[in-house]
């Protein structure tokens, strides 16, 4: 699907986000091995989401709609932490790797035969991150190379696993949580090396349902549970969704407020970095769901300037580089990327996709191994660019158009769906205009 974006006044205004994607996998997933009725309130109901809750009900679960805002409020019937059914076909994760490898955790070691697949760039994405420690956990799994791509088979085993002391190399949100899914069956205490680094959405989860889980200095410790009690939750709107209409916003001089909005630290990386860059910010906390803070981000626009973005806060942002580099071509002097090398390894490239984004409208992008830089303000026309398949590539080419005085036409728009609904709805509301 090809659609154009032009925004001659910017964009800008109130925007209440959609729900929290990392989230909305948590609480289904977490939701489907609890051993009672939960409901899971304001769901992500889109593209990776919807993924992850098809591959649980083919598991067993029962999933349903209910209240008001049906399609988004979940009630999940858990079957406990043994209690899936062998599917009779393979479980189809889509284009969503938070599917996969959280998925990986909870059916390591049950006693039941399970596949799992994805679309051309899932099974092109490294699995062996989370192959590998829950092998040695005790899990067989067989896999394309050994592991490293699925198609991933889970050999039936007795439904236990053994606890390890295991360091994580790679600052991943997904590799961790799926380690912390499987260490709950576990017949001994996990430590989690090294694991502090990334987003926290998933120790939150099980501190807000009393798992036994603790920090020490840079470890996580998970003891083993029988059950997971059921529970309510609300998700907040996605901060990483937020993103793209404050980044629009910014480059089109506009202010905007945005409501409801997840503000876990381990997501404010972006946050942080605009007002390095010199964006006036205010968060303001509000509530909190599941031990989530939740408030307002209020953002007025200011001259931005180039940044340098070091390895260590990769994680905190890692889905919002995209929007960095879009942010950077209209900001004073360079801005540099580096230490991001796990963004070879998303829905696409996304070094390269950024790279091919920027000179497609005219500007330029030296591209490191690693990461990238850009000397900035650039002269951007409009032009053609090409999602590649990857949601947050075409979300941030769309918002590209707010800076630039010609239109902007994106192909593969589609790809927008995983994790955005009605992101053409929005654009339209905020001020902008879509063919
Ligand atoms: C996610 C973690 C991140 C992020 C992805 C969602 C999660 O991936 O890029 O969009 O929900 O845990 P990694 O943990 O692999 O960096």
């Amino acid at each position: 699907m090809k659609a154009v974006f032009y925004a001659p006044n910017g964009i800008g205004g109130e925007l209440n986000p959609p729900p929290d994607k990392s989230l909305t996998h948590r609480a289904l997933m977490l939701g489907a091995v609890s051993d009672g009725a939960c409901l899971v309130r304001n769901s992500l109901n889109t593209g990776d989401c919807l993924v992850t809750r098809r591959c649980l009900s083919s598991l067993g679960v029962s999933i349903s709609e209910t209240g008001e805002r049906k399609n988004r409020n979940l009630r999940i019937e858990g079957l406990g932490l043994t209690g899936f059914r062998e599917p009779e076909a393979p479980l189809d994760a889509g284009n969503s790797g938070t599917t996969l490898r959280l998925l990986a955790g909870l059916l390591a070691g049950l006693p039941i035969y399970t596949v799992m697949v994805g679309d051309r760039s899932l099974m092109s994405r490294p699995m062996l991150r989370v192959v590998e420690p829950l092998r040695r956990m005790g899990a067989a799994i067989a896999g394309r190379a050994s592991g490293e791509y699925a198609p991933l088979s889970f050999l039936p085993g007795d439904g236990s696993l053994s606890p390890i002391d295991y360091e994580l190399t790679i600052p991943s949100a997904q590799v961790k949580s799926a380690i912390l899914f499987a260490a709950l069956r576990s017949t001994g205490k996990t430590v989690l090396r090294g694991c502090l680094n990334s987003r926290d959405h998933t120790e939150k989860l099980f501190n807000y349902l009393q798992l036994p889980i603790s920090t020490e200095e840079d470890c996580l410790i998970l003891e083993p549970v029988s059950r997971i009690p059921a529970f309510d939750v609300k998700i907040p709107g996605d901060p990483s969704s937020a993103a793209f209409f404050i980044t629009a916003a910014l480059i089109s001089g506009r202010e905007i407020t945005v409501y409801n909005c997840g503000i876990n630290p381990t997501r404010m990386g972006f946050y942080e970095v605009l007002r390095r860059m010199g964006a006036r910010i205010e968060i303001v906390e509000e509530s909190s769901s599941g031990n989530e803070p939740i408030g307002s981000i209020h953002i007025k626009p200011d001259t931005l300037h180039g940044v340098s973005i070091k390895g260590s806060e990769v994680p905190f942002l890692i889905d919002e580089i995209p929007l960095i580099a879009v942010l950077a071509a209209f900001a004073q002097g360079c801005t540099e990327v580096r230490g991001a090398k796990e963004l070879r390894h998303k829905e696409s490239d996304r070094i390269e996709a950024v790279s091919r984004f920027i000179s497609a409208l005219g500007g330029s992008v030296t591209v490191h191994n690693d990461g990238f830089s850009l000397e900035g303000p650039q002269l951007l026309s409009g032009g053609v660019i090409n999602s590649e398949g990857d949601h947050r590539i075409a979300m941030a080419a769309a918002v590209l158009s707010a800076g630039v005085r010609d239109k902007v036409e994106v192909h593969g728009f589609e790809a927008a769906s995983v994790s955005f609904p009605n992101f053409l709805d929005y654009f339209r509301n905020l001020g902008g205009k879509v063919e």
